[in-house]
């Protein structure tokens, strides 16, 4: 079976450096073209310190489409990552995305397109494996407990509110049901902000300060039994990569937009 083609859009960033390494290491995947608007007309390896990796950077999703990528990573900012992923899906790639901050409407939009190009989108709003369990747990949970709140924590410089991760959380939980309120948010006496914002029906909570990393709660209370879910990232990328590469090697097999990673694990 030939080598799976691909283009990395952001891959001279934090997240898209440790992946584009992972993909030069696998024996199945081919690192064919990357993105970067500062380091566009150099290659790859020169960027990253890594000898050998001749893969040209472009500036533009459209020059980076012309080597006929089998599978576009999105990996770089929410200001441009819904333009990214239409142009990739309408020069007839399979999509991965990472960057955080999409909404539902721009998801809406990505599915339809994708749906009439025929190809998969799989967006994964953490591809870290404890992360992605956490989703699946807090499903199971939901199901049980009718009453939940999330915490999302980040570090001070992250804009995009809530994190990608909690975004998908929320989302998958609106799936199961809503969370319920015991005093419906009319009802709160003094500011309703303390309360934080209901997003697809769960409250959720933005933490936004030096010396965090991407974590998140998910808080299920019942009377006198509480359950608390947490996912804690450390300070690398590596967690990000082995979840990524499963999504790339699988997700031609998808049409039409899938969202977390257990899309394509099997439980
Ligand atoms: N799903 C997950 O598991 C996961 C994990 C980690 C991070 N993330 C998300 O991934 C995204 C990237 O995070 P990061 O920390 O890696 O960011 P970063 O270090 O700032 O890297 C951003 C990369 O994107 C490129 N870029 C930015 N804007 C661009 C544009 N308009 N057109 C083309 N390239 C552009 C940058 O290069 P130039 O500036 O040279 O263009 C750089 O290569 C964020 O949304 C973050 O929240 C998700």
């Amino acid at each position: 079976m030939s080598n799976i083609r691909i283009c990395v859009a952001g891959a001279t960033g934090w997240a898209g450096s440790a992946l584009a390494k992972g993909i030069v290491e696998a024996p199945d995947l081919e690192l064919i073209a990357a993105i970067s608007r500062s380091n566009a007309g150099k290659v790859l390896g020169d960027v990253l310190n890594l000898p050998g990796v001749e893969v040209p950077i472009f500036r533009t999703v459209s020059e980076a489409l012309q080597t006929r990528p089998d599978v576009f990573v999105e990996y770089t900012k929410p200001e441009a990552a819904k333009s990214h992923i239409l142009s990739a899906l309408q020069g007839g790639a399979h999509v991965v995305v990472g960057t955080s901050g999409l909404s539902d409407d721009d998801y809406q939009e990505i599915e339809q397109v994708a749906r009439e190009v025929e190809r998969g989108v799989l967006a994964v709003g953490n591809f870290a494996l404890t992360a992605v369990l956490l989703q699946k747990f807090a499903e199971i949970a939901a199901r049980y407990i009718p009453h939940w709140e999330i915490i999302d924590y980040a570090d001070a410089d992250k804009k995009d509110v809530p994190s990608g991760t909690v975004l998908q959380l929320a989302n998958r939980l609106s799936q199961v049901r809503e969370s319920q309120l015991n005093v419906p948010l009319g009802e709160v006496q003094g500011p309703k902000e303390s309360r934080g914002t209901r997003l697809l029906g769960t409250q959720v909570h933005s933490v936004r300060l030096p010396g965090y990393m991407i974590s998140v709660d998910a808080i299920f209370g019942m009377a006198d039994q509480k359950l608390i879910l947490r996912h804690e990232s450390g300070t690398s990328a590596e967690p990000y990569v082995n979840g990524a590469l499963l999504a790339i090697r699988n997700v031609s097999k998808l049409v039409g937009l899938h969202r977390g990673l257990d899309s394509v694990m099997e439980f």
